[in-house]
């Protein structure tokens, strides 16, 4: 299938947690054409059996590669540390695959970190994924990592979190100087968690490093996107559920009132 830097870019998550990844995509590289899945029938992809989540995005990921996109943007960590293998050997050579987890791990902003906390959904901490990375750049890290299983569904429902349920989560995080906020829809609830350190924890810039990630792969491989933005197109935002008020709002506020969303529906078994 041929790809040029006009192909857009694919992006997925269970739901709004990418909204954030791709809102960052389209700040750093204004002239790519984005095409976003959320697969709000089946989230919370972090109460899924590892099977679940590899047959799911799977499906997405070749739905995706089918609109033929140059890339494709993993915004899930849930899917990263449960499905990223499969993925990148199904695809590979096919298309770019990029994740949420890999340029932060591998990034030397850690370097100047000694305990790290991270809170994940259950599917990510089962995974080990994170302990397993980390530990292949940095010997000297201290890791403590909690599964925080209230958090992605409460986002994704817009409910407002009560302190008392960060407070509870975090309080088994307190001797640490830095704290990765491993699920994409957790990078909603960032300024909560600050006021909880008081500033006194590094929360790291997931967005920004993911994506100056991504712009400087499509920029050494020839495919990022020049071309002049009065060209062009909007975004296209697909459900797998009817589309949820809460996610349309969302879409609508990061990327204002035209774009298109639609719902797609996989046959799953
Ligand atoms: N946003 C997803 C993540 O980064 C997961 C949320 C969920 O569906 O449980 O892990």
């Amino acid at each position: 299938m041929k790809i040029s830097p006009l192909s857009p870019i694919g992006i997925f998550d269970s739901g709004i947690g990418g909204l954030l990844i791709a809102k960052e995509i389209k700040i750093q590289m204004p002239n790519e054409d984005l095409i976003y899945f959320g697969d709000t029938r089946n989230m919370p992809y972090g109460e899924k059996s590892k099977e679940f989540i590899i047959e799911n995005s799977m499906k997405i990921a070749s739905f995706l590669y089918k609109k033929k996109c140059k890339a494709l943007v993993i915004a899930c960590n849930s899917i990263t540390s449960n499905a990223l293998d499969i993925l990148c050997k199904t695809f590979h050579r096919k298309i770019l695959i990029f994740n949420v987890i890999d340029p932060i791990v591998k990034h030397k902003i850690l370097l100047s970190s000694k305990r790290i906390g991270i809170i994940a959904t259950p599917a990510t901490i089962r995974s080990n994924f994170y302990t397993k990375e980390i530990k292949k750049y940095y010997h000297h890290l201290d890791i403590v990592q909690i599964s925080t299983s209230l958090l992605a569904p409460m986002i994704e429902k817009g409910f407002k979190i009560k302190k008392n349920i960060i407070n509870n989560y975090l309080n088994r995080l307190k001797s640490i100087d830095t704290l990765l906020l491993a699920c994409t829809h957790y990078l909603f609830l960032k300024q909560e968690i600050d006021n909880f350190y008081h500033g006194k924890v590094r929360l790291i810039d997931i967005q920004k490093i993911v994506v100056q990630e991504i712009k400087k792969t499509l920029n050494d491989d020839k495919l990022l996107c020049n071309h002049p933005t009065w060209n062009r197109k909007f975004p296209i935002f697909y459900t797998s559920s009817l589309i949820p008020t809460f996610f349309e709002k969302q879409v609508r506020i990061l990327f204002g009132k035209k774009v298109f969303i639609k719902t797609h529906v996989f046959n799953f078994s």
